[in-house]
């Protein structure tokens, strides 16, 4: 029996998020260098975001590099810069046929030009596409984001575009990059590492975390669909006690 069977498709994450980690070692394990596990991950992006889309998820985030990632190596760097160009080019067929919108967070001036001439086209050219959106973390960092957010507000209130009374944790989320998307119910992270790595820190507050020890490479459609099984096995309470989710549960099922 697969996993997918055993999914209850009214009660799906909205969003998932994803740690893609072990590309490196993964392909050290092989004997091959570290870009041989990166371009082999990119199989699992492709295998992830059909399933995800194919069940009905609206939202899937995945980490592909982080502001962290800058300090690695300058070949590897740039390995993953044209890795990522020719991804988002060669896939493309996967996102029309999927019907997947792509979309992007991050400080993506910092990524060469050509990875963000391809990027802006994959953007323009799956705008239409509403089945699901596919949000590519790309030089992203959580601290930088929320400190983008703090500058930017505290720019807007000292221009007097807002006040001080008005500034609460809804105004605030406004100015996140994620502020189109719904936080994310799912974070899931590969390569048995727990660890949540600058990632979507405030949007996660509330997420249950699953962690697999599989590397990215291996992750298939049904290590995404196991996930999701945990995911809805979990009692999600948001701070309350079991009782009161249970009574909300009855009260919304009558
Ligand atoms: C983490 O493994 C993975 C990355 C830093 C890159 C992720 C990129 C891809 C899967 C390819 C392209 C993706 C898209 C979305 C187009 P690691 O190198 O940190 O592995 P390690 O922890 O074993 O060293």
């Amino acid at each position: 029996m697969s996993w997918k069977d055993k999914i209850d498709i009214k009660r799906l994450p909205q969003h998932v998020a994803i740690i893609m980690d072990g590309n490196g070692r993964w392909a050290k394990k092989r004997g091959k260098l570290r870009t041989f596990g990166h371009n082999h991950g990119v199989t699992s992006v492709r295998e992830t975001a059909e399933a995800a889309a194919e069940l009905g998820i609206k939202y899937l985030t995945l980490y592909a590099f982080s502001t962290e990632n800058w300090n690695r190596p300058r070949a590897e760097v740039n390995a993953l810069m044209k890795l990522l160009v020719r991804t988002i080019h060669k896939e493309s067929k996967t996102l029309h046929d999927n019907k997947i919108r792509l979309l992007a967070i991050g400080e993506l001036e910092a990524l060469t030009k050509k990875t963000q001439k391809e990027l802006q086209e994959a953007i323009n050219d799956t705008a239409h596409h509403e089945r699901m959106a596919m949000v590519l973390a790309l030089s992203y960092s959580s601290r930088w984001e929320l400190t983008q957010a703090a500058k930017e507000l505290a720019k807007d209130v000292a221009t007097n575009k807002i006040s001080l009374q008005q500034v609460d944790q809804e105004l605030f989320e406004s100015y996140l990059t994620t502020s189109a998307f719904p936080d994310p119910e799912l974070l899931i992270r590969t390569s048995g590492e727990y660890r949540i790595s600058n990632f979507l820190l405030w949007q996660i507050a509330y997420s249950e975390l699953y962690f697999t020890p599989k590397f990215w490479p291996e992750f298939r459609k049904e290590d995404f669909y196991e996930a999701i099984v945990d995911f809805q096995n979990r009692e999600r309470r948001f701070g309350k006690i079991s009782e009161q989710i249970i009574k909300e549960k009855d009260e919304n099922e009558n």
